[in-house]
């Protein structure tokens, strides 16, 4: 049976945590990778935990898609807020009817922000906004957090 695309994507994805240099290289071709590949995934970016900032702060990464107004969100805020400070993968079909939804963008109508942990702890998120609604599923969902580990384990160990 042929891999789906999600499928192919994630094992171009495993590729790239690979031969990456280092998590920002890798953060950064991964956002690439996943907007150019995934057709509702159309707004990919990376929030990551400002060191030592008191309260904890998410402050914007690489990404790909329309500029943000929210480059810093504390963990009180948002969807990107309830995924960090829960440390769960966040699934919003209708942003709309969301009342934590940050806006970015008119046209986004559904959101996924999946933990990156770094020893068992939140040090960032892998945040996708879709302009389809409920475009995130069981498969999508698995294939981000993996995503997002890759990214964990890379930022564990930056030379691997
Ligand atoms: N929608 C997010 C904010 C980030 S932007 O979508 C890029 C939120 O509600 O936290």
């Amino acid at each position: 049976m042929p891999s789906s695309n999600l499928e192919e994507v994630q094992r171009e994805a495993e590729r790239l945590a690979r031969t990456s240099r280092d998590a920002e290289e890798f953060m950064n071709a991964l956002v690439k990778l996943i907007h150019e590949r995934l057709l509702k995934y159309n707004w990919v970016g990376f929030y990551l935990l400002e060191p030592g900032a008191q309260p904890p702060m998410l402050a914007l990464g690489a990404f790909v898609g329309a500029m943000t107004p929210h480059t810093r969100i504390p963990l009180n805020q948002g969807i990107c807020g309830a995924a960090a400070s829960s440390g769960k993968t966040v699934v919003v079909d209708d942003v709309a009817s969301d009342p934590r939804y940050l806006a970015c963008s008119l046209e986004t109508k559904s959101e996924i922000v999946a933990p990156v942990f770094v020893r068992g702890k939140v040090a960032g998120e892998l945040d996708i906004d879709s302009h389809f609604s409920a475009a995130f599923g069981r498969e999508d969902q698995a294939f981000v957090e993996h995503c997002a580990a890759l990214v964990g384990k890379k930022l564990e160990t930056p030379h691997a």
